[in-house]
């Protein structure tokens, strides 16, 4: 299952077959490359952290890469515009992982409650009686999907972030509205130069792809970039 999320960004939804180095051969195949190679900011290992894409003799190609699995599923995704970080989650995972605390700001938080007593009420529409939940693991997925833009993952605290669910307080049903980010105190994550797209995922999934186009980049990083 292929979708775009705007030019030169795809993203191909596939069975995850539990084989890493096969979803690193098709993401490689994706953008043109030879292979996938890693590289941990944190502690420069090269078996985890960000992918990155590079030809057979070691070079980079011009296409940012990103990889998510959830449910089932793995989500590859490039970009030939800018760093790219793709997410995917299964909505009943994370509505029983019970992480609100740590994963979202006092604002985000307080339109979930309201969205958790809704749902409690059993005041929304019969074909969507999961709101709340549907929410908090879009929210969670647009962040994640952000944080592997920025690098570091979840070594960045996502509290971090603010989104704005684009719903009203007392909106019921409406949990499909676009997500926008509206805060950011991550280094070289600017709400204004991010761009944010859910993607259609398979049932019982959420995505988002988050993409920092390359002007922006090296306005927000400089040369930590070059
Ligand atoms: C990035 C992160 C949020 C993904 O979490 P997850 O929900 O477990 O996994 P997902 O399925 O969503 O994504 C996994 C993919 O994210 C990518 N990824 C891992 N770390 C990344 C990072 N720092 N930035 C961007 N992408 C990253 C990898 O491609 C990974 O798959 P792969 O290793 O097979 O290539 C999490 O791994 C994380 O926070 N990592 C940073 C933690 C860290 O730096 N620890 C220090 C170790 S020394």
């Amino acid at each position: 299952m292929d979708t775009t999320a705007g030019p030169g960004v795809l993203v191909r939804l596939r069975p995850d077959a539990g084989d890493r180095a096969a979803d690193h051969a098709a993401l490689a195949e994706l953008v043109g490359a030879a292979r996938i190679r890693h590289r941990c900011l944190a502690c420069g290992a090269d078996d985890h952290g960000a992918p990155e894409a590079v030809l057979a003799d070691g070079g980079s190609t011009a296409g940012h890469v990103s990889l998510a699995r959830a449910g089932g599923w793995v989500a590859l995704a490039t970009s030939s515009t800018g760093r790219v970080g793709v997410d995917i989650e299964e909505i009943a995972r994370v509505a029983a992982s019970r992480f609100d605390d740590v994963a979202f700001d006092d604002r985000e938080r307080a339109r979930l409650d309201r969205l958790d007593r809704l749902d409690r009420l059993a005041t929304r529409d019969a074909e969507n009686p999961h709101a709340s939940q549907r929410m908090r693991a879009r929210l969670w997925s647009a962040k994640e999907a952000i944080l592997k833009v920025a690098g570091t993952g979840l070594r960045t605290d996502p509290r971090s972030l603010g989104i704005d669910p684009g719903i009203a307080p007392d909106d019921g049903p409406r949990t499909d509205a676009r997500l926008t980010l509206v805060r950011s105190a991550v280094p070289g994550i600017r709400p204004q130069a991010i761009q944010l797209h859910e993607i259609d995922a398979p049932p019982g999934l959420v995505g988002f792809i988050c993409i920092l186009p390359d002007d922006a980049g090296r306005q927000s990083f400089g040369s930590a970039l070059e």
